[in-house]
């Protein structure tokens, strides 16, 4: 394979999380130590910032400044969620990126996101195989959802799982505090995929957990939940739920749209979720008459820093570096994942490169053989597999006892003298 000299860009997209950054910075550092790369970009939101011309020189950032980005959450480069059309139907996009690609003599593309941004990576590298230009395009994972097909977890995940579980395990001495009887609901994210609710079970192997978990891949019933919720009061005084905001009846309807039937859809059609927990609190209230909580984890799930895991971290780095060390190489069109195995307690994580055509737009889900029998619960399985990943505390700086995050200078690209 011939060296491929020319300048990289990265952007970030989609919901961030808590470790996007660590990933950015994997690549970024790769990219500012290879010499065959001649300057490294940063889109400004995401694709939006490229198609717009909206750049910046990630060189004439302070070294030690751009290393706060391994701690820092929440996409430092900006997000966005902009669909790109159908090449067949609309070229105007990926002309204008052509054009970008161009100006700036890029010629190493790098995608940080999840499945919506994977569907992006995926049809500019078609797009420019199809038009002959040479760029090399790799897709950087990033999601709290954990659902990118083939990978065996990604980037965000362990991190807002270990927020969850350690916020349930928080909450459940909260709210038993009482000696009169409470019910407490907690909505996670992840609108198709249970993967960040099912870590509620992680407080369940501490003994602190939920008393139920509902996760998407299983249709939820209202009348069902109801009669759980008033069992395990009527014995216990207490009833802790863990609800994915993504729960939806057997005909696909999701259970938040009940209390907001006209929920905002972003560009790639996906409903706004949100308002679950309070929802079913107030109807858990209208049956019962206890005293009910709705609390909707929201954000915080997601750009928990304090709360991250150093493993996650670390793999996050690791896989940014391993798209810019694979495309210096000569690989393109492809998605940098983990292969992992998990055999007497020992786990292993290494990258590997799964085809983009595959990961963009498929969702992996949370196995059956790893929900109980009465669709409210984890097993073993689930454990077996999460535990590995949420191992190892944040290494965040603080000062005066606060976390000290990134502050990028963003100085605008310029393109060189053509
Ligand atoms: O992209 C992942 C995610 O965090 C989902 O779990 C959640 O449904 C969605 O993003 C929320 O997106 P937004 O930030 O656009 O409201």
């Amino acid at each position: 394979m011939s060296k491929l000299i020319g300048a990289a860009v990265i952007g970030q997209s989609g919901g961030p999380s808590s470790v996007i950054n660590a990933s950015a910075y994997g690549a970024i550092k790769t990219a500012l130590e290879c010499e065959e790369i001649t300057n490294v970009y940063g889109m400004c939101n995401g694709i939006v910032g490229l198609l717009n011309d909206n750049l910046i020189d990630m060189g004439k950032e302070d070294p030690d400044e751009l290393a706060l980005m391994k701690y820092t959450p929440s996409s430092a480069l900006g997000s966005c969620r902009y669909k790109l059309a159908d090449p067949d139907v609309d070229e105007t996009d990926y002309i204008k990126i052509l054009e970008m690609f161009k100006k700036y003599n890029i010629r190493y593309f790098f995608y940080n996101g999840g499945n919506d941004s994977m569907d992006t990576c995926n049809k500019i590298s078609k797009f420019m195989l199809r038009n002959g230009y040479e760029v090399r395009c790799m897709g950087i994972p990033k999601t709290i959802d954990n659902d990118l097909a083939g990978t065996d977890h990604c980037p965000g995940f362990a991190s807002a799982a270990k927020f969850i579980a350690t916020s349930v395990m928080e909450v459940y001495r909260d709210s038993t505090v009482y000696d009169t009887g409470m019910i407490t609901i907690i909505e996670c994210m992840g609108r198709h995929a249970g993967w960040l609710t099912a870590a509620a079970a992680l407080a369940n192997a501490c003994g602190q957990g939920a008393d139920l978990i509902y996760l998407p891949e299983i249709d939820f019933d209202m009348d069902k939940f109801t009669a759980k919720v008033k069992e395990i009061y009527a014995a216990k005084k207490k009833c802790l739920v863990v609800v994915s905001e993504g729960i939806h009846d057997k005909d696909g309807t999701f259970i938040a749209e009940y209390a907001n039937k006209n929920a905002a859809k972003d560009a790639f059609g996906h409903t706004q979720l949100g308002g679950l927990a309070a929802y079913l609190a107030n109807y858990i209230k209208e049956q019962t008459g206890a005293k009910v909580r709705g609390i909707e984890l929201s954000l915080l799930q997601r750009c928990a820093a304090h709360c991250a895991s150093q493993t996650d971290i670390d793999e996050s780095f690791a896989s940014g570096k391993a798209a810019v060390e694979n495309a210096v190489a000569g690989v393109t069109d492809k998605m940098v994942g983990f292969e992992c195995t998990r055999e007497n307690g020992k786990y292993t994580c290494n990258t590997k490169l799964f085809d983009l055509t595959i990961v963009a737009n498929t969702e992996k889900k949370v196995p059956l053989e790893w929900i109980n029998d009465t669709g409210d619960g984890l097993n073993q399985g689930f454990i077996d597999y999460c535990l590995p990943l949420i191992q190892g505390e944040t290494q965040l700086t603080k000062v005066n006892g606060l976390p000290r995050f990134v502050n990028l200078k963003k100085v605008k690209a310029v393109a060189p003298e053509a």
